[in-house]
């Protein structure tokens, strides 16, 4: 669906349906996110819930004593298909994959490839070249399908969520462009930019942590794009990313990191006209929403998916209970 920002109230880290925090939204919404190959499998099982709750929620208030049309043992077969839907539920995985088997990062774009999460020669190649490994702490499993402690209350997102990230920019990441990575993190998708963008485009990661910045910048120097990182294409900052990076906006692509309570107007400024900026926005439930900025100036929003991402607040309210 699509909307203009006027009517827009407001404008992870992790898609809805892999995360924890799934099931209690799964089952409390049916709105349709089929990006997922598995979610067509959950759908007859959706529809199925559905028709059940439905079906419990007869008008006649008597259907469950016996004296209605629905016999008891209508109402036991009823309750096993509840039951047995509720289980199948629950055995569905919460993320695409755990780490078992996983070992190396091939092997993680050979999955992210196979449920289709990355369609494109580029996303995959650049995601190939940059190994996560080298951007989560030590002793952290790096191939496994979900966001990863890095300290102060930050995350390096899940991998299907850089994947999806980076397909949505991908047309806004071509050689010589600008793109700016907001809460930047553990680095891994600035220096995916980097290295799509390359030594004649411009990659500029924000962070409000020093020393998650430090870090960043230790992971990159290891990583296939520490070259640009040395010849200036490539540069990580402290800083509030709210206020974006003037210095080198306007940009053809915007990535943030931390979910806002509404779409930053300074980001959408430092926006290029024809430019694209992927943002989580939203409290306990949040959206993804993709801002494209048209030729003309205007603005079109669309959502892609329901995600969980930390808040782009504040150093002093992410370090509060740190
Ligand atoms: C989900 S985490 C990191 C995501 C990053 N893409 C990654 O995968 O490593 C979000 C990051 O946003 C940062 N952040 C939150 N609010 C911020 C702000 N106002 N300015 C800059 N960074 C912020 C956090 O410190 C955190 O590192």
């Amino acid at each position: 669906m699509r909307t203009t920002l006027s009517s827009l109230s407001g404008v992870c880290h992790a898609c809805r349906y892999c995360s924890p925090f799934r099931h209690h939204l799964l089952s409390s919404t049916l709105r349709r996110h089929f990006h997922h190959r598995r979610h067509l499998l959950l759908r007859p099982l959706v529809s199925l819930s559905a028709t059940t709750l439905s079906f419990c929620r007869h008008p006649n208030s008597n259907i469950f004593t016996g004296n209605s049309l629905c016999t008891k043992m209508e109402v036991m077969r009823w309750t096993y298909v509840i039951f047995l839907s509720s289980m199948l539920f629950n055995l569905c995985p919460q993320r695409f994959w755990t780490g078992i088997g996983i070992n190396n990062n091939e092997a993680m774009v050979e999955h992210l490839k196979s449920y289709g999460v990355i369609r494109s020669k580029k996303v995959a190649e650049v995601m190939e070249t940059i190994d996560r490994a080298l951007f989560v702490p030590e002793g952290t499993p790096p191939y496994v399908d979900s966001p990863m402690q890095i300290g102060y209350n930050a995350t390096i997102s899940a991998p299907h969520m850089h994947a999806m990230c980076l397909e949505l920019l991908e047309k806004n990441l071509q050689p010589g462009m600008h793109a700016l990575d907001v809460g930047s993190g553990s680095g891994y998708l600035t220096a995916c930019f980097a290295y799509m963008v390359g030594p004649q485009g411009r990659a500029v990661g924000v962070e409000h942590i020093p020393e998650l910045v430090g870090t960043s910048i230790k992971n990159i120097q290891k990583s296939a794009a520490a070259s640009l990182l040395k010849e200036g294409a490539l540069s990580v900052h402290v800083g509030d990313g709210r206020l974006g990076w003037p210095e080198f906006a306007p940009y053809d692509a915007i990535h943030v990191g931390a979910a806002a309570p509404e779409i930053p107007q300074t980001l959408l400024d430092q926006l290029k006209p024809g430019g694209r900026m992927v943002i989580p926005v939203g409290n306990i439930f949040q959206d993804l929403k993709v801002v494209d900025k048209n030729l003309d100036g205007s603005i079109s929003v669309h959502d892609e998916t329901s995600v969980r991402y930390v808040p782009l607040t504040s150093r002093e309210s992410q370090l509060r209970d740190y």
